[in-house]
């Protein structure tokens, strides 16, 4: 493949190049692909808006590159690979002609619906094939495609939907996640009460879950499908039209809609599946991240699809039916690159390793990591249970904003180091700041991570307000975007993520804002007040803890703390509930209102003898409350 980089002096070289003459590099990797008009323009940019356009009236559909361009020599080879959620039931697979067939087929059945380009179309399903034929079939028509993973519950939902005027929603009567059976489409009934915006809803038939089926606006996937042929002509798009938008927490309550553009996410995640995996073809590639989170957009759909691969979906979870699910695949369906999250390795190492030795695992070439630090304890059972030694670890970094991976070793060819994501792909221009933004030069330093030079899939704005993507991002250091993560520069140049700096927390890997979390929780109608932090936590990497302040003292705590948990499921979903209640008659406040969480996350993390200046608050007495009343 012409972009391959097969060594550690030509990664060397590509990345000077890359530094030296962004544009040339870019238009190179970009001639790969298949345009219906050529760009006129590599790269437009400033930070200060921020404005950046890559592929300047360049013309493509992106379902061209992931689809069409392979049918000639690889129309019978599987493009995907489906493992349900129950081994009993027979798994399927599509190969890249079944798959643009179905793509097509689906395209038109949108079509058939009304939809057409430039319309967002909001996808809540669970793990299946359908999945992603909704996804390649909204990016087919033109049309914005905004998935809402399926852990997330109604308001949540409601939110994404009403933020972005979705005219219509594609989900399924239930989705399975090990023993449980989740009723998708009462979840979707329930939000639509809030968001009409929404003409149609798109059934899928999964769990044969009783459903009710609103006329004229709810259709059955099944019926619907019956209609239409599977010829579709991609509609054509300039590399700068949104392909899609993705919701990520934020500080404020309120979701951010991250929106990626078409040509420069095609280049960048084609190009990063390809050289930090080292995806040899006829590889099978399995990346274990839902399709609601960016991870299954960029390497689960698709850079793999981009790349002609063999992407393996799974429906279920790690532990169904037993903690050995994972090693049961991947010798299933001999799977030689592997991708998954910190908190599941840690989580599976905590089960054992009787669940890991019926296995073989001889298929396995390369292993990945994403999401979240991974200690180096996790890191060395990964690379000794499960890669035999044998495997190289990527511990890849990178985020929602930035649309693919950013900071990571090349599979086999840049010497790791336990927890470290190494250094920076070509094109990736890292800077350390201090709180002034000062640059951090030299190394053996830490500082707040920044990117100073655009690349083809950064966030190009948030949906419907470009002044909060300017806020969020580019506005804490000049001509700058801002991560959010602290990181470490170590003696050999080489980068250690430390985590967030802000207020978000990231709980088995997913990012949650307090903020949205405190709304959860005041939804239940005893609570007049909440704060939410963060606390270091084994498995899940960190926890939620919750200081919540009850309307009138209640006797029965235990109860109380129950049906906030409940409260948070229900309103935003289980990935959300406390860990720990804490139940406080007042918070920690400076005398202008604002809740000093300083003070909540040292008594969270159980530190309670240093708490920092506690001489602006408003009452410190409260201080004295909590701390005696704090959950180990
Ligand atoms: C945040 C982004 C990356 C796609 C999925 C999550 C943390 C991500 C790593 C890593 C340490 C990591 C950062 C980042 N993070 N990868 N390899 N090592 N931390 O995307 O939900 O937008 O979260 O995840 O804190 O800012 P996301």
């Amino acid at each position: 493949m012409p972009n391959r980089i097969t060594s550690f002096d030509e990664y060397k070289r590509e990345y000077q190049r890359s530094v030296e003459n962004p544009e040339a590099f870019w238009a190179a990797k970009a001639d790969a692909f298949q345009w219906k008009q050529k760009w006129d323009k590599v790269l437009e940019w400033n930070f200060t808006e921020p404005d950046v356009k890559w592929f300047l009236n360049g013309k493509l559909n992106i379902t061209e590159n992931c689809l069409d361009r392979h049918l000639k020599d690889k129309g019978d080879q599987q493009a995907i690979i489906w493992e349900p959620n129950n081994p009993d039931e027979k798994f399927r697979t599509l190969t890249y002609k079944e798959l643009h067939a179905e793509v097509c087929r689906f395209a038109n059945v949108l079509k058939n619906n009304g939809a057409k380009k430039g319309d967002r179309i909001c996808i809540y399903m669970p793990m299946v094939p359908e999945l992603a034929i909704a996804v390649l079939a909204c990016a087919r028509i033109g049309a914005i495609h905004s998935v809402v993973f399926g852990g997330f519950s109604f308001q949540s939902l409601a939110d994404r939907i009403h933020d972005a005027s979705c005219s219509l929603v594609i989900t399924a009567d239930g989705g399975f996640r090990g023993a449980k059976d989740i009723a998708l489409k009462s979840i979707v009934d329930e939000a639509l009460l809030q968001c009409d915006s929404v003409k149609k809803v798109i059934v899928l038939k999964r769990t044969n879950t009783a459903v009710i089926m609103k006329p004229d606006r709810d259709l059955w996937w099944h019926d619907e499908i019956q209609k239409v042929n599977d010829d579709c002509a991609a509609e054509v798009m300039d590399s700068e039209d949104e392909l899609f938008i993705l919701y990520t927490s934020g500080s404020t309550g309120k979701p951010k809609g991250v929106v990626h553009s078409s040509g420069g996410y095609m280049v960048y995640t084609a190009y990063t599946f390809e050289n930090v995996f080292q995806y040899n073809q006829g590889d099978v590639y399995w990346c274990t991240a839902d399709i609601g989170w960016v991870t299954g957009h960029s390497y689960l759909v698709y850079g793999p699809l981009l790349c002609g691969a063999t992407t393996l979906m799974f429906e279920g979870i790690p532990t169904f039916p037993d903690a050995g699910r994972f090693w049961n695949v991947i010798d299933k369906h001999k799977v030689n690159i592997f991708y998954t999250a910190p908190t599941a390795i840690r989580s599976l190492e905590a089960m054992g390793l009787d669940f890991v030795k019926p296995y073989k695992l001889n298929s396995l070439r390369v292993l990945g990591t994403v999401g979240e630090p991974i200690n180096e304890e996790a890191w060395q059972w990964y690379h000794k249970n499960i890669g035999k030694e044998k495997c190289p670890i990527v511990d890849t970094w990178w985020q929602t904003e930035t649309g693919g991976i950013m900071i990571s070793p090349l599979a086999g060819i840049t010497k790791t180091k336990p927890s470290f994501a190494t250094l920076p792909l070509p094109g990736i221009q890292p800077v350390l700041v201090d709180e002034k933004g000062n640059e951090i030069v030299g190394n053996n330093v830490e500082g707040r991570l920044c990117i100073k030079f655009p690349w083809p899939a950064i966030i190009r704005t948030t949906y419907g307000n470009h002044q909060r993507c300017f806020e969020n991002y580019f506005s804490q250091f000049k001509n700058l975007y801002f991560t959010g993560d602290g990181c470490r520069r170590d003696e050999d140049g080489y980068y250690r993520i430390t985590g967030r700096v802000d207020d978000v927390i990231k709980v088995s890997g997913h990012l949650l804002g307090t903020a949205e979390i405190e709304n959860a929780i005041n939804e239940h109608p005893d609570i007049v007040e909440s704060a939410v932090v963060g606390f270091p936590h084994d498995i899940k990497g960190w926890g939620i803890y919750a200081f919540v302040i009850p309307e009138h003292q209640r006797s029965d705590t235990d109860q109380l703390k129950k049906e906030i948990i409940e409260t948070v499921s229900k309103y935003m979903g289980a990935i959300a509930k406390p860990d720990k209640i804490q139940i406080v008659k007042g918070l920690p406040k400076t005398r202008s209102g604002k809740i000093m969480r300083r003070i909540l996350r040292k008594i969270a993390e159980g530190e309670m003898s240093n708490l920092g200046d506690t001489s602006t608050l408003l009452d410190p007495s409260v201080v004295e409350e909590i701390k005696t009343g704090a959950i180990k």
